[in-house]
């Protein structure tokens, strides 16, 4: 059974993705959840402005805290393939996604890695999110726009969109977002 997972948060394009990806793939077959991995406190607008040294996602970031999640997956062990989605923070994923993943035995899963972000391309998301999947087998990992990206994976190797004038991340690191807190 295939189950498909995802964090979004500030405009919910990471949701719609999933959630259109999960239709096309239920018409194809039903053995397909989509679950939201919901933070136990939601995030405001206010928590989400990077901008804003003081905010709470530039704190759960630079002191690594657990963010954790009140989802939690109903017959975690039936499900052999698993799709991953979430916004790209700093370069990887939010903290949320290593505090639910570290919660479960992924043992045996294939897991798809799907993320949105503004001007990132994976970089080394999926390598820094893989402790966190303990013996799950990543397949693919890559940033998509769409649904229908997301249907290539048989033929894709990596990350086939780049975004043009790619920032990268070390600049979400250092330049756009944490620099204020630098001494
Ligand atoms: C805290 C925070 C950090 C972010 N870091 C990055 C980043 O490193 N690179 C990037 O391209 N976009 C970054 N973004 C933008 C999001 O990845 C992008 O807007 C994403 O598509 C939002 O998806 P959502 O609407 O599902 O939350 C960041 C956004 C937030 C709130």
């Amino acid at each position: 059974m295939k189950l498909i997972l995802y964090f979004s948060a500030e405009k919910g394009k990471t949701a719609k993705i999933a959630q259109d990806f999960a239709k096309k793939q239920q018409e194809v077959t039903q053995e397909v959840t989509v679950l939201e991995i919901k933070p136990e406190v939601p995030y405001t607008s206010a928590d989400l402005r990077y901008i804003n040294p003081l905010a709470r996602c530039n704190k759960e970031k630079l002191m690594k805290k657990d963010v954790p999640s009140e989802t939690k997956v109903p017959d975690w062990e039936n499900y052999d393939v698993v799709y991953l989605g979430f916004p790209i923070w700093y370069g990887g994923a939010p903290n949320i996604i290593n505090t639910f993943c570290k919660g479960l035995d992924w043992t045996g899963k294939k897991v798809h890695i799907f993320a949105t972000s503004m001007t990132s391309g994976m970089g080394k998301t999926a390598e820094k999110l893989k402790p966190f999947l303990n013996g799950a087998e990543i397949v693919d990992a890559k940033r998509v726009k769409s649904a229908e990206e997301m249907q290539d994976y048989s033929h894709d190797g990596g990350d086939k969109f780049p975004a043009k004038n790619d920032r990268g991340y070390d600049w979400w690191l250092n330049k756009g977002t944490l620099s204020a807190n630098k001494p």
